[in-house]
């Protein structure tokens, strides 16, 4: 037996003004994106925007619906979006955030683990990495330069073929 020690990488930035502008920009669609989110149930607007290599920039934001599980997040609402009419141009970030009229989100939104899975698939497909842009409507702003930092020891698509290794012939 040995322990494995795994380490991944976020930037904490204090302000939106700190970060590259690229990141300020896409941060920005993303926020006015929290305006069209459905959210009756959980009442956490979620708004996305995901920069592709082309410089188009896609917003989504979730859309909750009263069977729950039915609903998606706005990252994926964004990445599927995205994927659906720009199939062949590859994904170089992603910017999240939320609000609620509950309370002030001043923690960055962090994607849930299904939304990372999309966004490790789509880095595997383009074979590029994704930057991660997170924040609330207020406080410290993360970025991760890929979805690695996000989801380690995640399900990989080579996962699905069937590898003979030589102990399974004993
Ligand atoms: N949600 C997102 O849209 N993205 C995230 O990164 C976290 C959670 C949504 C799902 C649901 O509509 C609401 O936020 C509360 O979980």
């Amino acid at each position: 037996m040995k322990q494995v020690n795994l380490s991944l990488h976020y930037l904490v930035y204090d302000l939106p003004g700190d970060l590259p502008v690229a990141d300020q920009e896409l941060l920005k669609f993303a926020t006015e994106a929290i305006s069209n989110a459905y959210a009756p149930y959980s009442g956490y607007k979620v708004g996305a925007a995901v920069l592709l290599e082309n410089g188009q920039i896609i917003q989504g934001n979730n859309q909750e619906n009263a069977a729950y599980p039915s609903g998606t997040c706005a990252e994926r609402v964004a990445l599927f979006y995205a994927a659906s009419q720009y199939p062949d141009v590859s994904v170089k970030a992603v910017a999240v955030t939320a609000s609620t009229d509950k309370f002030r989100v001043s923690d960055p939104v962090t994607p849930c683990g299904s939304c990372r899975q999309v966004m490790a698939e789509t880095e595997i497909r383009f074979g590029s990495s994704i930057r991660v842009i997170m924040r609330g409507e207020t406080g410290k702003i993360y970025v991760v330069k890929g979805v690695n930092n996000l989801l380690p020891l995640m399900f990989h698509t080579d996962k699905l073929k069937k590898y003979i290794h030589e102990t399974d012939l004993d």
